[in-house]
């Protein structure tokens, strides 16, 4: 098999999307995608519909689907009681640009489960909740300064990205994570108003997995010099546990950033925390400061419905449970598979399983944990992985540019053995085609 042969296959099993792929190339910048992630050599499947794990492109291909949604659909492709609670409120009126029973009922729900969310605020997406965090810090504490830790990934706007092209975030300061020290030096000038750290560890939910002790250090020392903790749980809150991933580690933060799962698969952010830092968003006299908050599509009826309905199953911890389960399964048998063929990849993680492409140090008895501890091995494979995308496609199995795969409540023990068998399938043809 030559390097070519995947990419000719692909193309000749994928006409209908190479033909849409080219005429999205004339409008869509973003070489026809529209999001980053999406852009894939030759081109993703143009996708019609997907139900329960699967999804289907225009040339009739099945996929088993672990992008689900960007990590929004624990609860898989239209989940039946999402579907019932949209189709019924579409019908009621999608927005009334006034309060509804649903945003209570949603705010309720959210805060039942993550009790440190004392007050609740919603928004269109994920990114827009960092930034009224960053904003609702400034305000509690008289300070401007944001502090973050590189790898980590709270949206794409200037503050939340910090460096890039044509971004602007002079008040942003940038420290490697796991380093107790610099970060009590950091935070010891007083000049902060927030640190931020993204829930699970960078990258999806833990690519980078944080030490828990860190964590919690962390926390103590924001305490300890005055500045408000956030912890961006848009990927872990709600897929980990009811109480979010800060309850698995213990730690109590100031602010809690949600999107994803809350909005059971329509777009949705969610920031919560202690009612004092909240409370500049409630009216108040002059010349007392009070926060604005607009935004069109803030907790939307659309929305709400579909929140409602997807947290409603996340409060007894079963769908929890069970993609938790479903981790397991695939990462010990894809772990054995990989072993027994020779393959110097694995699997690591809890509920959002990584490939790891790096070198192998140590094989953990704990497989939620990678086989390294070295940052830059964790992250290996930037050339190898659109290739293997490529190749997971082609044997049914979508993945985000063979990152991870993602786990739902729709998925089963079927569709994770034929995963395995899959990757072992695709590694061993890159092998043979010398791209791996
Ligand atoms: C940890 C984390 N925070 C924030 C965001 C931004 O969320 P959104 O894309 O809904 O704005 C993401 C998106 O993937 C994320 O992974």
């Amino acid at each position: 098999m030559t390097a070519q042969s995947i990419v000719e296959e692909y193309t000749s099993t994928h006409q209908g999307s190479r033909e849409l792929h080219e005429r999205a190339r004339m409008i869509l910048p973003a070489n026809g995608a529209t999001h980053t992630a999406r852009i894939l050599d030759p081109f993703r499947p143009y996708i019609t519909h997907a139900r329960g794990s699967r999804k289907w492109d225009v040339d009739g291909n099945e996929y088993i689907d672990y992008v689900l949604g960007h990590g929004a659909l624990i609860l898989g492709h239209s989940h039946p009681d999402v579907v019932t609670a949209v189709q019924e409120q579409v019908a009621k009126g999608t927005h009334y640009g006034d309060n509804h029973e649903l945003e209570v009922e949603w705010a309720e729900l959210v805060q039942g489960m993550m009790p440190s969310m004392e007050r609740v605020e919603f928004f269109s997406c994920g990114q827009e909740a960092n930034l009224m965090a960053i904003r609702l810090a400034r305000i509690f504490t008289g300070r401007s300064k944001v502090l973050r830790f590189s790898d980590n990934f709270h949206g794409w706007a200037d503050e939340l990205v910090g460096a890039g092209p044509g971004v602007v975030a002079d008040q942003v300061t940038m420290i490697p994570g796991h380093d107790p020290d610099s970060l009590e030096k950091v935070l010891a000038t007083g000049e902060y108003a927030i640190l931020m750290l993204e829930g699970g560890g960078a990258h999806m939910g833990g690519q980078i997995p944080w030490d828990a002790d860190f964590v919690r250090t962390a926390s103590t020392l924001t305490r300890k010099y005055a500045t408000v903790f956030l912890i961006d749980e848009v990927v872990t809150g709600f897929r980990d546990a009811p109480g979010g991933w800060q309850s698995i580690i213990g730690v109590t933060p100031d602010l809690t950033s949600l999107g994803k799962a809350v909005g059971g698969g329509l777009g949705v952010g969610a920031l919560g925390g202690r009612a004092e830092i909240m409370g500049a968003l409630t009216p108040k006299p002059p010349p007392e400061r009070f926060l604005a908050h607009s935004g069109t599509w803030n907790a939307n009826p659309l929305t709400a419905a579909a929140g409602v309905a997807a947290c409603r199953l996340y409060t007894d911890g079963s769908v929890h449970r069970r993609v938790n389960e479903l981790g397991a399964y695939l990462r010990q048998r894809g772990n054995r598979a990989l072993r027994e063929r020779g393959l110097a990849v694995r699997l690591y993680g809890r509920n959002i399983i990584w490939i790891y492409m790096g070198s192998i140090d140590r094989e953990p008895p704990d497989d939620t944990l990678p086989p390294t501890r070295d940052v830059q091995e964790l992250v290996a494979g930037a050339q190898a992985r659109p290739r293997l995308c490529l190749h997971l496609l082609q044997r049914g199995i979508s993945t985000m540019a063979a990152r991870f795969f993602i786990m739902s409540v729709a998925h089963t023990e079927e569709d994770l053995d034929r995963t395995i068998e899959a990757l072992v399938d695709s590694l061993e043809a890159m092998v043979d085609e010398g791209t791996l």
